[in-house]
């Protein structure tokens, strides 16, 4: 069954150790470290919940020169991770940096982690967009532009709203990788999520993977909360 990515949202170990407790220690789990967690604790954060058995998608959105990004993708991929990403908006010649850096860290029998690339931020409106980047076209199309730019530049997909997913998949092949935040299940508070669908409603725009923070992490019941997420996403009743 394809497992909903957790956001380890919490702001220390301890608390992401009380909340790992409350799931079965063999339940092999795929969660997102963000930049809060990691910048309180670093890299051992990683290491730690890879020797649990978890996989870990890397969510740090690089963005810097090519070089630099390069360099750190290459200490990245040393920590065994299984996805990572960029913003789109450092270019081109900036992604294909980070992949080379991903190839070149990851040690000897090891998966080369995947790379996706952020387009624009869901936080962003059209009219910041407009405004803040001199940009002219629409937030659509520059997501679109995006997508494209960051399939040409050789990276597996892009994080995206499951509302933009088809669209994208359109644009450039079935097996982009569309990983969507966003996600809420019927009958759960919104919190400050605008744009939100069901893991259901996900699936069928073509989303790849699921990214579910708040409906797991603040659940009376996380685990159950958990494993009705993943039904609802395989489509499991
Ligand atoms: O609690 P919730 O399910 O809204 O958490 C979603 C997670 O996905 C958070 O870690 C949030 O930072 C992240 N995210 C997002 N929208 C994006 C990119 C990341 O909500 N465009």
């Amino acid at each position: 069954m394809n497992r909903p990515i957790i956001a380890l949202d919490f702001p220390n170990k301890q608390t992401i150790q009380q909340f790992l407790q409350l799931f079965p220690t063999d339940e092999a789990l795929f969660v997102k470290v963000g930049m809060e967690i990691f910048y309180q604790e670093g890299p051992e954060i990683v290491r730690w919940l890879r020797s649990l058995g978890h996989d870990v998608f890397l969510d740090l959105k690089l963005h810097d020169i090519p070089n630099t990004v390069r360099s750190a993708m290459r200490n990245l991929a040393g920590l065994d991770i299984q996805l990572t990403n960029v913003h789109a908006a450092g270019g081109k010649e900036m992604m294909s940096q980070a992949l080379l850096g991903l190839q070149e860290g990851t040690k000897e029998n090891r998966t080369i982690p995947k790379l996706i690339a952020v387009t624009q931020l869901t936080s962003t409106s059209e009219e910041q967009m407009q405004h803040d980047q001199l940009m002219t076209c629409s937030l659509e199309e520059s997501v679109l532009h995006y997508a494209k730019m960051t399939q040409e530049a050789g990276l597996a997909g892009v994080v995206c709203s499951a509302l933009e997913s088809r669209a994208i998949k359109e644009q450039t092949n079935q097996n982009f990788i569309c990983l969507t935040p966003g996600i809420r299940p019927s009958n759960t508070n919104i919190g400050d999520q605008k744009r939100v669908v069901t893991p259901q409603q996900a699936k069928e725009n073509g989303a790849t993977y699921i990214v579910v923070g708040r409906p797991i992490t603040q659940s009376a019941n996380p685990y159950e909360a958990y494993v009705a997420i993943k039904n609802d996403w395989n489509g499991v009743n």
